[in-house]
C-alpha cells in the first residue's frame, strides 16, 4: 500500500518506518524544513534504541521517504496516517490547530478515495469534526478511521512491532476493516469499535496507568510512615492477576509528552460536558506533589538549603530516552534553585535537552554521576538509569563533602547504602535505623541523619 504519514513525531516516525519494513511504500511529511532535510540525510531527530537502523535500511530499500509537500505524498497514496502533535492549551484542552491544518492541506490534494488513519490522540469527537471539515472541502470519498497508538518512548520500535493490541474505531465497516487489516500483521488483538470509543480507549488508557502510579506513591508515602516496605507491598498487590504489576513502582510520579498532557485533557474532556473527573483531578494533584518529596526530605535532613550542593543524577523523565519533557527534573532542579541550592546535575543523554531550556547559573553540566557528585551534600537519583545503580560507593563517597543519597527511584538496596556508610533515603522504603554520632563528617556540616526519611 501506498501510505503518507503527516507528523514526524515518535508515533508518525516510527508508525511510519514500521510500515515501510512491512513492505509498504512509505512517505513521511513534516512542516519542519530542518528536521525533513536530517531525516532525508540518514539523520534522526529522536533518541529511540533500533530506530536509525531500520530508517536506513527502509530508505535505503526505497520503501521510506521524506518530504515537506503534503500535497504530493497525499496525492499518490491510498492511505493517509495522521500523526501531528496535540499539545496542551494552558487550560488543559488539546490543541487542534496542527490536526485542523493537516487535513485543510489533505482536502486540496483529493484525488481519489483515501483511507485516513488517525493516530494522534485527540478528544473524543475529533474525527467526527476532522471528517464534517474535509466533507465541506472536498467532493472526493474517504474514510477517517480512529487508530491510537500505545507505544512508549524508549521502547517504541519495539512496541510498534508488538502491540499489546490494536484498537481501530471506525464508524463503516469497510473502512474499519482495511485498518485492521493494514495492522494485522503485527498482532491478532485487534479491538474493533466506534470512533469515539476508539479515542476515548487512548484517553482511558493513560489516565488509568496514571492512576496506577499516583495511587502507589501514596502508599509509598504513608508505608514511609507506618514503616512497610512499598517494594514489598506493590510485589504483593502485582500478584493479585486483577490488579496486575506493572506500573506500581513507586517513585517521584510520571512526567514525559504523554501523561501529564493526557490526564489534563480528559479532566477537561469531561468538564466540558459538565462532569467533574475528581478521581483524576487527585492523580494530578499527587503527582506534581510527589516529585518535591525529594526537596522535603533534603529539607528535613538540612533545614536550609542555600549555599549546598546538591548532585543530580537523572533528567530524563524516564530511562532511555533523552526527552525531558514534564520531567520531574526539571520542577525539582528549580526548587532546588529557589532554595539557593548549587546544583550539579548529570544524565547520559538527556543532558542538552534540559540544559537548552533550563540553564541556570547556579547548575554545573557534568559529565558523569561521579563528576556530579564532587564536593555534593546529598546526590538526588531521579531517572532510574543503570549506570547509576553501578556506580562504584567507594570513589561516591570520597568524592562527596556529605554521604547523603536520597534515591527518587528505589534503585539502591538500603542495607547496602548504609553498610557504605551513606545516610540513604528512598520512597516508601524504611530507612535503616543508625546510632547517633555514627557517621565520620564534622560536627558542624553533619546533617541530621535522624530526619532523612
Ligand atoms: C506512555 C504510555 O505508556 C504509552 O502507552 C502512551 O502511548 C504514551 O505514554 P511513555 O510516556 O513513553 O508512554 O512512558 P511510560 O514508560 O509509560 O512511563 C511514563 C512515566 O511514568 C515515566 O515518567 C515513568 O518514570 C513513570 N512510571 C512508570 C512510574 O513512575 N512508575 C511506574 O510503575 C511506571
Amino acid at each position: 500500500m501506498r501510505i503518507a504519514v503527516v507528523g514526524t513525531g515518535y508515533v508518525g516516525l516510527v508508525s511510519g518506518t514500521c510500515f515501510a519494513e512491512l513492505g509498504h511504500d512509505v512517505v513521511c511529511v513534516d512542516k519542519d524544513r530542518a528536521k525533513i532535510a536530517l531525516l532525508a540525510g540518514g539523520d534522526i531527530p529522536i533518541h529511540e534504541p533500533g530506530l536509525r537502523e531500520l530508517v536506513a535500511r527502509n530508505a535505503e530499500a526505497g520503501r521510506l521517504g521524506f518530504t515537506t509537500d503534503l500535497g504530493a505524498a497525499v496525492e499518490r497514496a491510498e492511505a493517509v496516517i495522521l500523526a501531528v502533535g496535540t499539545p496542551s492549551l494552558p487550560n488543559g484542552e488539546a490543541d487542534l490547530t496542527h490536526l485542523e491544518g493537516a487535513v485543510r492541506e489533505i482536502a486540496s490534494a483529493m484525488n481519489a478515495y483515501k483511507l485516513i488513519m488517525t493516530k494522534s490522540t485527540v478528544p473524543v469527537g475529533t474525527n467526527a469534526r476532522l471528517r464534517a471539515l474535509l466533507a465541506s472541502l472536498t467532493d472526493r470519498p474517504f474514510d477517517i478511521v480512529s487508530v491510537p497508538e500505545f507505544l512508549r518512548e524508549g521502547s517504541a520500535v519495539k512496541d510498534t512491532f508488538h502491540p499489546d493490541r490494536i484498537v481501530v474505531g471506525a464508524d463503516r465497516e469497510e473502512a474499519g476493516a482495511a485498518a485492521a487489516a493494514l495492522h494485522r500483521p503485527l498482532t491478532d488483538r485487534i479491538f474493533v469499535t466506534d470512533v469515539r470509543s476508539a479515542e476515548m480507549i487512548k484517553y482511558a488508557s493513560n489516565a488509568f496507568l496514571a492512576t496506577k502510579i499516583s495511587f502507589i506513591n501514596e502508599i509509598a508515602n504513608i508505608c514511609e510512615k507506618v514503616g512497610a516496605d512499598v517494594g514489598q507491598v506493590a510485589a504483593g498487590m502485582g500478584l493479585d492477576n486483577r490488579i496486575g504489576s506493572s506500573f506500581l513502582k513507586a517513585g517521584i510520579g510520571y512526567g514525559g509528552s504523554c501523561f501529564p498532557k493526557d490526564t489534563r485533557a480528559l479532566i477537561q474532556i469531561a468538564g466540558n460536558v459538565d462532569y467533574e473527573f475528581k478521581l483524576l483531578k487527585s492523580v494530578v494533584d499527587v503527582n506534581r506533589d510527589q516529585r518535591f518529596s525529594v526537596v522535603r526530605k533534603l529539607r528535613r535532613l538540612y533545614g536550609d538549603l542555600a549555599g549546598r550542593t546538591i548532585a543530580v543524577w537523572g533528567l530524563a523523565f524516564k530511562p532511555n530516552t533523552d526527552d525531558v519533557r514534564e520531567s520531574p527534573a526539571v520542577d525539582i532542579v528549580a526548587a532546588l534553585l529557589d532554595l539557593g541550592a548549587h546544583v550539579r546535575a548529570c544524565d547520559p543523554i538527556a543532558l542538552p535537552n534540559f540544559r537548552s531550556c533550563h540553564d541556570h547559573e547556579r547548575i554545573a553540566w557534568c559529565g558523569d554521576a561521579l563528576e556530579a557528585a564532587q564536593g555534593a551534600d546529598a546526590v538526588c537519583l531521579l531517572t532510574e538509569w543503570p549506570e547509576f545503580a553501578a556506580v562504584d560507593l567507594g570513589r561516591l563517597r570520597q568524592a562527596m563533602r556529605q554521604p547523603v543519597l536520597i534515591d527518587g527511584r528505589n534503585q539502591f538496596d538500603a542495607e547496602r547504602l548504609e553498610g557504605a556508610g551513606f545516610a540513604y533515603s528512598s520512597i516508601g522504603r524504611p530507612a535503616l535505623n543508625r546510632e547517633e554520632g555514627e557517621a565520620a563528617e564534622p560536627a558542624d556540616a553533619q546533617p541530621n541523619r535522624n530526619n532523612i526519611a
